[in-house]
């Protein structure tokens, strides 16, 4: 631990960091989130790997934006060549984003027939949202509490973890989010399916006594942040058929699971074995280049057109979709997904052989390489502390991580795709030798 902290303080002398952090206050304002105690100053990435402004390398075990690496040739080429060719907007036509959906769309199931690009996840829920809306003619939406959607005013509505500027909206309604079997603190309820079902009733009750009536539940299908519980199989299902029966549509928030990280199938809703009308994809869709979107019913995206129209200045551009085709094409190229369930299956055999080492490591879970260990205290009940002392010391052994749950007691490990075994090994070996620093 005293290297820890040393070497913190090294950090922080030889980087300027405090000048940094003092110019980023005043010019962008306070309370701009970092990670860690002592921020990283990155300014370089390859594949796996960052550089920091000393040239020192971090596995980068965190970033899923990045998908098939950072600044992956192929998407550098790709957007390099369409910025020195054309980037104009969708009111020109233009076939290479009708050549993106055309391959897009055959991933989902063929009643998703259309979409749009927006140019982030938060967009991409709010329009998604707005179409529910126009298609049911209702307006109450049912979301889990403990989530993350983005940030415009509609979707910042629908997480507790956002302040509601001028209070709740009546038309929102936020329930228990699951917690599952895997925590070794928490029973899991006798059926949680048919409590979160009957959660979800009793949401559509409230909404139509409120007038508002059901258009839509939105959910993330791995719950990824909400420490993506272990769920039974079809856990989803009596949910979605309550939210269809009441008339409303099923939305799936696939900005976090989506586009083969999961390893067992490119979509969290196919994981979860539920169809959904509407699916919002995000983050890794670009390899970090501004791409988001919508694919949808093509009845339900038309009634949406029908109302609003709707243009987005820089969504699905072509450099934008340049990005996103070869995002997609190098998935399918390198054999990502299967990696993804491969070397997540390896990276959890690992993990839980050291849990069994050191009893403040609980459940681990997870799926393909969106995983994490709980993090616990001697009573095994959640320790969101050591939690956020363990990855301020894995940050100073060059390994990247961070913390999610609903206690923030959770290791959230979601490294890019190509990430190999040997480099899952270090992973461990920093978590082993940063557990072993703190005794
Ligand atoms: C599940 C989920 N949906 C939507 C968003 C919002 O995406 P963006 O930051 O691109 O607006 C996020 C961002 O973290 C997210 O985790």
């Amino acid at each position: 631990m005293t290297y820890v902290i040393r070497e913190a303080l090294e950090i922080a002398a030889e980087d300027n960091l405090a000048e940094l952090l003092a110019r980023r206050r005043r010019l962008l304002g306070p309370n701009v989130p970092t990670f860690y105690e002592h921020p990283l100053h990155i300014v370089r990435g390859n594949g796996v790997w960052l550089w920091d402004s000393r040239g020192r390398k971090y596995l980068d075990c965190y970033n899923n934006v990045p998908h098939v690496g950072h600044c992956h040739p192929r998407v550098v080429e790709a957007i390099a060549q369409q910025c020195g060719t054309l980037n104009t907007h969708t009111r020109y036509v233009h076939d290479a984003i009708l050549e993106y959906f055309e391959k897009l769309l055959t991933k989902f199931h063929r009643q998703l027939g259309s979409g749009i690009l927006t140019c982030s996840g938060s967009e991409a829920n709010d329009v998604a949202l707005r179409m529910a809306q126009v298609f049911t003619n209702r307006t109450g939406i049912v979301a889990t509490d403990n989530t993350y959607h983005g940030n415009t005013a509609l979707v910042s509505q629908l997480s507790d973890k956002n302040a509601h500027i001028g209070g709740d909206a009546s038309n929102v309604v936020r329930i228990a989010a699951p917690v599952g079997q895997a925590t070794r603190y928490q029973d899991m309820p006798e059926d949680e399916s048919q409590c979160f079902a009957g959660s979800v009733s009793d949401a559509i009750a409230l909404l139509e006594s409120r007038g508002r009536g059901c258009a839509a539940l939105i959910v993330c299908p791995y719950f990824a942040n909400e420490g993506f519980p272990a769920l039974p199989e079809g856990f989803l299902s009596l949910a979605c058929a309550r939210v269809r029966a009441a008339g409303g549509l099923v939305i799936c928030d696939e900005v976090q699971p989506g586009f083969g990280r999961l390893g067992s199938h490119f979509w969290g809703h196919e994981r979860a074995g539920i169809q959904p009308d509407i699916v919002t994809l995000g983050k890794p869709m670009g390899n970090g280049h501004p791409v988001a979107g919508i694919v949808a019913r093509s009845d339900v995206l038309a009634a949406f057109r029908r109302v609003f129209r709707y243009f987005n200045t820089f969504g699905g551009n072509p450099v934008a979709v340049a990005a996103a085709r070869a995002t997609l094409e190098t998935i399918e190229d390198e054999g990502l997904v299967d990696n993804a369930l491969r070397t997540g299956r390896y990276a959890r055999q690992q993990l839980r052989h050291l849990a069994g080492k050191w009893p403040v490591l609980g459940a681990v879970r997870g799926s393909g390489l969106y995983f994490g260990v709980e993090i616990c205290d001697v009573d095994c009940l959640p320790d969101p502390r050591l939690a956020s002392r363990l990855i301020n010391a894995m940050r100073h052994t060059g390994v990247l991580v961070s913390t999610t749950g609903r206690f923030g007691s959770l290791l959230k490990i979601r490294p890019p795709m190509p990430i190999a075994a040997e480099e899952i090994d270090m992973l461990v070996d920093s978590l082993d030798n940063s557990l072993r620093s703190m005794q």
